[in-house]
């Protein structure tokens, strides 16, 4: 398990992980068309571990690109990060989101076949639990789609699954994430979306720094302790930790496994933001508005089994979420376009 292809290694998750690899001994190469971050961030991975990695400029949907990694690199796992992750785009342009996600990925799993690496560790999403029926959410409720991105990836999953029925040598791990926030404590890498961001974190850090005025809470009159809905927010850290404990894993367990990685404890939008204030110290203005159609009130993980079965659990609490989050957008304003 020495060389690891990452694809999507230059976004979010993504740059969070190959830091934590990196540290770990592994060799990298990243695929990233770059088509939602900055190859800046991989500057940035390679100073924080002090290690080097390889960077292709390709999409995941290039046969031939993918041909020529495999070729190149004796690639023994891929983490599987590449992919499209806006819902309401999804809605406006789902053939945009089924070619890019579940096509990206068949190419992706062709190429591994082809040159015989059967290994993949795939970032999945608790959106495939729909809005589940109780919680806290465990790995073996019912799986179901409310929107085109979550049924690229509960398809992806279930390729992923025939693919381990099909030929015992195919071993996945499908990683259930909750809601992942915060930055690397080093405030070199964190999240930084194109466009006004659609997610709670980032939006709350872009209106303490001044790039927005106002966030609006969605809902005020969910069933929840203060009305406003409550989410599984993760360290970007611990999820990227995650990563380490299921390469790991992948060699001891044959077949497909899913695991959520959440830390078990929900916090309201509004505890969001009193809790990122008091970090920056900083007013974060809000105004209550209607809810957003298709919000589930509450949202999170049972992570027993990946405790159990992975021995990972998150570890950062609410306080560095909040602290490393501040430090990343305050140290850069503009994100990574400075
Ligand atoms: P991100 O957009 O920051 O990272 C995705 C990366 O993939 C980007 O660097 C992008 O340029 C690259 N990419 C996209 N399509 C590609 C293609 N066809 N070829 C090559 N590169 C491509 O997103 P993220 O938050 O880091 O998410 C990583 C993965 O985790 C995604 O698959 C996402 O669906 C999943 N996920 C994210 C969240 C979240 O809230 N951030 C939650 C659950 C699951
Ligand atoms: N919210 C606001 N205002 C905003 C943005 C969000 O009030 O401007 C609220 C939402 O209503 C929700 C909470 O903040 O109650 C979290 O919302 P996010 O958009 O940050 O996250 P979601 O839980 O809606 O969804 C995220 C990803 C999905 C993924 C899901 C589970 O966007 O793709 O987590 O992993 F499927």
């Amino acid at each position: 398990m020495k060389t690891v292809l990452v694809t999507g290694g230059a976004g979010f998750i993504g740059s969070h992980t190959c830091v934590e690899l990196l540290n770990e001994g592994y060799d990298l190469v990243v695929v990233d068309n770059l088509c939602n971050s900055d190859a800046c961030a991989l500057d940035r991975v390679q100073e924080i571990s002090g290690r080097t990695l390889d960077f292709v400029r390709a999409d995941i949907r290039d046969s031939a690109a993918l041909n020529d990694i495999f070729s190149r690199y004796s690639i023994n796992a891929v983490v599987h990060f590449a992919g499209l992750k806006a819902v309401g785009e999804s809605v406006a342009e789902p053939l945009k989101y089924f070619d890019n996600n579940v096509n990206g990925t068949v190419v992706l799993l062709q190429a591994m076949q082809r040159h015989e690496v059967f290994n993949i560790v795939f970032s999945s999403s608790a959106t495939v639990y729909g809005d589940p029926a109780s919680l806290p959410i465990k790995e073996d409720f019912p799986l179901a789609a409310v929107n085109p991105y979550g049924r690229t990836k509960l398809i992806i999953e279930q390729i992923l699954f025939d693919l381990g029925k099909s030929d015992s040598r195919w071993q996945s791990v499908l990683l259930r994430y909750f809601n992942p926030v915060g930055a690397h404590p080093s405030g070199l890498i964190g999240e930084d979306p194109n466009d006004i961001p659609n997610n709670l974190m980032p939006f709350i850090a872009q209106v303490a720094i001044g790039r927005l005025q106002e966030l609006s809470i969605y809902g005020g009159d969910y069933a929840t302790p203060d009305g406003t809905g409550v989410r599984d927010y993760i360290h970007v850290v611990d999820l990227a930790k995650g990563h380490l404990a299921a390469l790991s894993h992948i060699v001891q367990t044959p077949g497909t496994v899913a695991y959520n990685l959440g830390t078990g404890q929900g916090y309201s939008v509004l505890e969001m933001v009193k809790a990122f204030a008091a970090a920056a110290d900083k007013p974060v203005p809000y105004k209550i508005v209607a809810r957003r159609p298709g919000d589930a009130a509450q949202c999170y993980a049972d992570p027993a089994l990946a405790a159990e079965k992975l021995g990972w659990r998150a570890e950062l609490g609410l306080e560095r979420m909040m602290e490393d989050t501040w430090r990343w957008q305050s140290q850069n304003p503009q994100g990574y376009r400075q």
